[in-house]
């Protein structure tokens, strides 16, 4: 704890160094050794493990805060429990705030909030991600409202970032009261199994509120929010792996709005074709198949980043490359429910179509969808304002825009998929694909209700009609005829023609109606 007294017989040189050396111990070695007892890093080692070697310059190292109330006069540490400052990721200009939990439970001043808000004036001027890794016990009780107003400046300075730099949140311990906030507000969060949670109140709180016993890992750990709440976009197994994936989800992204993503150096085979894709889709329309497998044969090798992976299981989002280019790929997955639209499905896909689309990521659809999933269940949770979600998010998304519709697409779901109605580019539909306004058997019980009744055999007449439904809509052929899917294409071809399509559409440049903004259906 450094005694602004103590250190006057130095020379200014010594006191310097000496300064440095307090502010890298932060609250000292023995906080330090609780906090890798626990099995985490330090703020410092995370930032290390994060930063090309040697690119960290930190700003702020010796703020203190200006407390006064219950004995903090006395307790300073330089810093204040926060690492922050500027330096490269894989060559990249990053900005980068770490909490210091060894200083105060790294629980957030007016002085701690006041860096924080320095990076990402900082990060918005210049255009580059702010990466905040969150290791704190919240507001510093201490400072009573001071801290709540340091929360709300950071809040506020997260909504002016959005859609201006990327910001990722990885939650490296705990996070919890209002705190959680800033997280949500920013493009991704990623969470520490075992080691990190979020919650808006505890366990504690929760046992007096709702009877409910239940531990903070159940309640708020990495694997609750990564499959139930899909509050937070990835789970890792630890810190290295959390910081790995942070540099990996940032070689997607462009440095800012203005840019588009860097490209990895790609070498044209002259023969894009995969023949692996014709034989994927089952002769049985009712079949599953893995929408991985279409996604693995059409990119790059490797390059997929799978986003929500525990979500929503039934559509499936991530980050690829398509001859060395970066796309965002929202595929139905008919592997899970069949591909079927629910709430949350589209609230995940619509989250990372607005992502793609702020960023400027080209979109890829591929199409595979029964409809929107009937029921209580979800009419009653909202069904039709989420699944606007979706359909507002492709509807205003302006970047390069592509499907391709493998199989089903029927119904209110064959719109909301980046339909040609809706802006898409390019459609293009295999041969396997059913473009209707429902299955063959629905639709064919529906409009030969009265002539299917009063067949001698019902049951053969109900074939009759259902086939010839089939032969006349589930086939791409009458949206082609209208040109709504611009070319039917061979699974085989599709890389091929992606890469070509996207290329085409590499300058695309699309205004929207002037406004302040609009109203997506929250
Ligand atoms: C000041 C804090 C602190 C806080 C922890 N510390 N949280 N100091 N303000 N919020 C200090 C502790 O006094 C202790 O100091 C050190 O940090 C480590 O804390 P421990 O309790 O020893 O650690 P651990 O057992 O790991 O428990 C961590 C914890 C617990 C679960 C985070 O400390 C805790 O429950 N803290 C309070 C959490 C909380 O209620 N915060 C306010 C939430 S409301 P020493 O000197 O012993 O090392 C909120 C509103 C935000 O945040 C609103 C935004 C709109």
């Amino acid at each position: 704890m450094p005694d602004p007294h103590a250190h006057a017989h130095l020379s200014k040189t010594e006191l310097l160094a000496r300064k440095n050396e307090e502010a890298l111990l932060g609250g000292g070695q023995a906080r330090i050794d609780s906090q890798h007892k626990k099995g985490k890093l330090t703020a410092r080692e995370r930032v290390d493990l994060l930063m090309d070697e040697g690119s960290f310059e930190e700003i702020g190292k010796f703020v203190m805060h200006r407390a006064k109330d219950f004995g903090l006069d006395k307790e300073h540490y330089l810093g204040d429990g926060v690492v922050t400052g500027y330096g490269t990721v894989n060559g990249r200009l990053v900005y980068v705030f770490s909490q210091d939990f060894t200083v105060f439970g790294g629980s957030l001043s007016e002085t701690h909030a006041e860096k924080i808000v320095k990076i990402m004036d900082l990060a918005m001027k210049n255009g580059a991600p702010v990466i905040g890794l969150n290791d704190s016990g919240g507001a510093r009780i201490q400072e009573g409202v001071v801290s709540l107003g340091g929360y709300a400046d950071i809040f506020y300075k997260n909504t002016m970032a959005s859609g201006v730099v990327p910001q990722l949140s990885a939650i490296m311990g705990p996070c919890a009261g209002g705190a959680v906030y800033s997280p949500a507000i920013t493009d991704f969060i990623l969470m520490v199994e075992n080691t990190s949670y979020m919650f808006v109140t505890g366990p504690n709180v929760v046992k007096t509120v709702t009877h409910e016993e239940v531990t903070s890992e159940e309640l708020g750990g990495a694997s609750t929010h990564s499959a139930k709440s899909g509050v937070t976009h990835f789970s890792c197994a630890n810190e290295v792996m959390a910081i790995t994936r942070v540099k990996q989800l940032l070689s997607y992204m462009p440095q800012n709005c203005e840019e588009t993503a860097p490209a990895q150096p790609y070498e044209a085979s002259g023969d894009e074709s995969r023949a692996v894709l014709d034989q994927l889709i089952p002769e049985n329309a009712n079949q599953p198949y893995d929408m991985r497998e279409v996604i693995e044969g059409i990119i790059d090798t490797d390059s997929f980043l799978e986003v929500h992976q525990n979500f929503a299981e039934n559509i499936v989002v991530g980050f690829a490359r398509l001859a060395g280019r970066s796309i965002g790929i929202v595929g139905n997955q008919p592997a899970v429910l069949a591909g079927v639209l629910d709430i949350n499905a589209s609230t995940k896909a619509a989250r990372f179509v607005r992502f793609c689309d702020a960023f400027n990521i080209p979109l890829l659809v591929l199409e595979d969808v029964p409809g929107f999933l009937p029921g209580t269940d979800q009419e009653w949770r909202g069904i039709i304002t989420n699944g606007a979600k979706l359909l507002y998010a492709f509807c205003e998304a302006t970047v390069p825009r592509i499907t391709v519709i493998t199989r089903k697409a029927y119904g209110g779901a064959y719109d909301v998929m980046n339909s040609k109605h809706i802006g898409a580019d390019m459609n293009y539909a295999w041969p396997t694909a059913e473009i209707a306004v429902m299955g063959a058997k629905g639709a064919a019980e529906i409009i030969f209700k009265r002539e299917i009744a009063a067949a001698e055999d019902p049951a053969a007449k109900l074939q009759e009609k259902v086939d010839e439904y089939q032969e006349k809509f589930a086939t791409p052929y009458r949206a082609a005829h209208r040109g709504f899917v611009d070319e039917v294409i061979l699974p085989s071809q599709t890389r091929q023609k992606l890469i070509r399509a996207f290329k085409m559409l590499e300058n695309k440049v699309e205004t929207m109606p002037r406004k302040k903004h609009g109203n997506i259906p929250l």
